[in-house]
C-alpha cells in the first residue's frame, strides 16, 4: 500500500526527529552482548529519512538503509551526503518484503513499528526470510514493535499529539489508532499533520493500516525463518525478564533476534 505521507519526507523528518543518542547506545550494547563477533556492517530496512544511517556511520559502523518510498530514499541520500559520511552509509530503494543483500550483514535493525507495514502472514514470512538470507550466521535482527493489548479495550488510547518546529516550519501531528480488525490482525490508524510552512497552511490526513501483532504469531514466524528470540527490552531499555506474557500493555518493545 502506498502512503502519501512518506512522500513528504522533509515534513516526516521534522515530525519524527528525536534524540536517538540513548537508542544508538542501546543498540551498540546489544551488538556487544549478543553477537559473537565484532559488528561492523548494519542493514536498516524501512530506514525512512535516514536518521539512524548517519548516527551509526558517525559511530564508525558501515550501514546500508533501504525504503520503498523514493522520496525518503532521496532525502536520506542528501542527509548522508551533507553529513560527510558517504564512505560509511548508503541508501537504496527497496521493498522489505522481498529485498535481499549479498555480501551478508552482521546485524539488521527495524524501528518504530515499521514492520507493521508487512500486513499479511505471507508478507511477514517473506520479510523474515529475506532478512535471514541477508544476515551472516549468528547475526542479529533487532526489531521494535508493539503487540496487541490483551484487553482490546486498552488498545483505544487517547490521540497522540505532538508539535515540532525546524527551519521555520511548524508541525502538529496526530497519530490515532482508530479501530482493530481482529480477524485479519490489522490496526487502522488515522494520521494527521497540520503544517505551517512559509506563511502557508496545509493539512495532510490519511489512514495507515498496520499489522496487529500477537506475540505468538511473531514468535512462530521468526522461528520459522531461523531466528531465535534472545532478549526483549522495554522503552527504558530494561530487560523483560519474563517472556511468557508479552502483550501491548507493555508498550513498544525491542526484540533481539539471533539468526541460528
Ligand atoms: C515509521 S517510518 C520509519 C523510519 C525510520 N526507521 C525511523 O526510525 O525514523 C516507516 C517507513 O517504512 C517505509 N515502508 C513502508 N512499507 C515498506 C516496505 N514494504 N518496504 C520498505 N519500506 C517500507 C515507509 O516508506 C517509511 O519510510
Amino acid at each position: 500500500m502506498f502512503y502519501n505521507f512518506y512522500n513528504l519526507s522533509k515534513y516526516y523528518d521534522i515530525a519524527f526527529s528525536r534524540d536517538i543518542s540513548r537508542e544508538v547506545e542501546f543498540f551498540i550494547h546489544c551488538f556487544k552482548n549478543y553477537a559473537s563477533f565484532e559488528v561492523k556492517r548494519i542493514l536498516e530496512p524501512a530506514c525512512g529519512s535516514g536518521i539512524l544511517l548517519v548516527a551509526f556511520a558517525k559511530q564508525g559502523y558501515n550501514i546500508t538503509g533501504y525504503d520503498s518510498s523514493p522520496k525518503m530514499v532521496e532525502y536520506a541520500k542528501e542527509r548522508i551526503e551533507k553529513s560527510g559520511y558517504a564512505d560509511k552509509a548508503d541508501v537504496v530503494l527497496g521493498d522489505m518484503r522481498t529485498m535481499t543483500f549479498n555480501p551478508k550483514f552482521d546485524v539488521a535493525i527495524n524501528l518504530i513499528n515499521s514492520l507493521g507495514y508487512c500486513l499479511s502472514n505471507n508478507d511477514l514470512i517473506s520479510h523474515f526470510g529475506s532478512i535471514a538470507e541477508s544476515l551472516r550466521k549468528g547475526g542479529l535482527y533487532i526489531v521494535e514493535i508493539s503487540c496487541a493489548c490483551e484487553d482490546v479495550t486498552n488498545e483505544k488510547k487517547p490521540d497522540e499529539i505532538w508539535f515540532s518546529e525546524r527551519e521555520g516550519i511548524k508541525i502538529e501531528a496526530t497519530w490515532c489508532p482508530e479501530s482493530y480488525d481482529l480477524t485479519n490482525k490489522i490496526r487502522h490508524v488515522n494520521f494527521m499533520m497540520k503544517v505551517e510552512d512559509g506563511g502557508k497552511f496545509f493539512v495532510f490526513e490519511e489512514k495507515h493500516d498496520l499489522r496487529l501483532w500477537f506475540f505468538e504469531d511473531f514468535e512462530r514466524m521468526v522461528q520459522e525463518a531461523g531466528f531465535k528470540i534472545k532478549a526483549i527490552y522495554d522503552q527504558n531499555y530494561d530487560l523483560i525478564l519474563n517472556n511468557d506474557h508479552i502483550t501491548g500493555e507493555l508498550g513498544a518493545l525491542y526484540y533481539v533476534l539471533v539468526k541460528e
